[in-house]
């Protein structure tokens, strides 16, 4: 039987390659959005992987979303993590709406979604959980305490839940991307951009797949003994 496992904002940059790279090892995958329905849509078309529409900061809806995805597709053996939004602004500009969306997003997102698929993995005695953070989480990043926060947090939720379940065979691992070419990056000016680019030993921007192909080692059955790790991904950027 083949894995079955969800990639939460699995329809686009990041999270389209990693959806792609699970498929690509035998996962039935699922991939969430949270409203581009034109976007999830053509990616349904083109890669055949089904897509699910849920906001992950909201604890009910990602209870009812999984429970679709188990009875349409199987238990999930795999969560990828992977939706995350921006909301800069230094902190004298930043509203507690900034702040708020952030964290219940980013972070929040996190905890509702192993909520909903930890029981089952446990109970199964294998599990793989993914979550996406980021070299700002490391390092933080002027203009961005919210998101420095929220992913900071993950990197402390990662080692928290692969504590619970190293021994139910449920590893729990992180993944801190540094720039990587996808939309989110895209919104960043482009004289800010060529100032961070100069900053990256290897003298370019990430590609998403090659997140993902960090993503599917973790998620296979060969990742089984790596738990509560942080895998940097950044070019050399932040040797942490
Ligand atoms: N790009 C980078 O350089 C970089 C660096 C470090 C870390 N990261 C992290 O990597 C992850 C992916 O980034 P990306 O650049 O690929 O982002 P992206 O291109 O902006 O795509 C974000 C995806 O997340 C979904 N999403 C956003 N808010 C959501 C919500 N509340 N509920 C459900 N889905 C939601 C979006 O759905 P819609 O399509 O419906 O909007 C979309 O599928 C994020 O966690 C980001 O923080 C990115």
């Amino acid at each position: 039987m083949a894995r079955v496992g969800i990639v939460t904002g699995g329809t686009r940059g990041i999270g389209e390659a990693i959806s792609l790279a699970l498929k690509e090892a035998g996962v039935t995958v699922a991939a969430t959005y949270a409203g581009n329905d034109a976007r999830a849509r053509e990616f349904t078309e083109r890669t055949g992987i089904a897509a699910y529409k849920w906001d992950v900061a909201d604890h009910a809806a990602c209870l009812a979303g999984c429970a679709k995805v188990v009875e349409e597709l199987g238990p999930v053996d795999i969560l990828v993590n992977n939706a995350g939004i921006t909301r800069d602004g230094t902190i004298l500009k930043m509203t507690y709406e900034m702040w708020k969306e952030v964290m219940d997003t980013n972070l929040g997102g996190c905890f509702n979604m192993a909520k909903a698929v930890f029981p089952g993995m446990r109970e199964r005695k294998w599990g793989r959980i993914v979550n996406i953070g980021s070299i700002n989480g490391q390092a933080g990043q002027y203009g961005q305490v919210n998101y420095a926060a929220a992913k900071s947090g993950i990197h402390g939720f990662t080692k928290a839940l692969a504590q619970e379940g190293a021994r139910a065979g449920v590893t729990v691992n992180a993944i801190a991307p540094g720039y990587i070419d996808t939309d989110m990056v895209a919104a960043v000016p482009a004289d800010v951009l060529e100032k961070i680019v100069a900053k990256i030993p290897v003298g370019r921007l990430g590609q998403a797949h090659e997140i993902a192909r960090g993503v599917a080692f973790l998620c296979s059955e060969d990742g089984g003994f790596v738990t509560g790790s942080t895998l940097s991904i950044n070019g050399g950027q932040h040797m942490y």
